[in-house]
């Protein structure tokens, strides 16, 4: 499980969560969440543990602008000065991670 802190705006209840979603239990994880998967991320809105951003152009402003300070955000945040271009072309890209499901055969199991 890879976890990473990307200083999603947190609640004060969040804050005693965050620790038990990391599943570490370390203090020096709160505020780090499980990064989630984004096959099918298109068709998953909202996003973040919260839902706090309800589409995917939000989710990019919100890395551009490098997360929301709070003491736990991770110095490897920062601003990215994206420009409008490759904003659109980041959308673009994790729309095309939803598809179908390749079709499956169950196998016959030797005898
Ligand atoms: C511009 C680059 C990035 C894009 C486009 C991106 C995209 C996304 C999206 C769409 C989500 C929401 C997923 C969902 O709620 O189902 C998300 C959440 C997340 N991402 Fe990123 N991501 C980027 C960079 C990163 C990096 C560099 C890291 C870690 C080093 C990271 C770690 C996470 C984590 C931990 C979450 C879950 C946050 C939460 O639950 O509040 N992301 N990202």
């Amino acid at each position: 499980m890879f976890l990473a802190k990307h200083g999603a705006p947190l609640i004060s209840t969040e804050w005693a969560t965050s620790v038990q979603n990391s599943g570490t239990k370390n203090e020096e994880d709160r505020g780090a969440f499980k990064t989630p998967t984004r096959r099918d991320v298109a068709r998953t809105a909202p996003y973040m543990h919260d839902g706090s951003l309800k589409t995917l152009m939000e989710v990019i402003d919100y890395y551009d602008k490098g997360g929301t300070p709070n003491p736990h955000l991770s110095s490897d945040m920062r601003p990215l000065q994206l420009t409008e271009q490759e904003k659109a072309d980041l959308v673009e890209f994790m729309k095309s991670l939803s598809g179908e499901m390749p079709a499956f055969e169950e196998p016959k199991l030797p005898n």
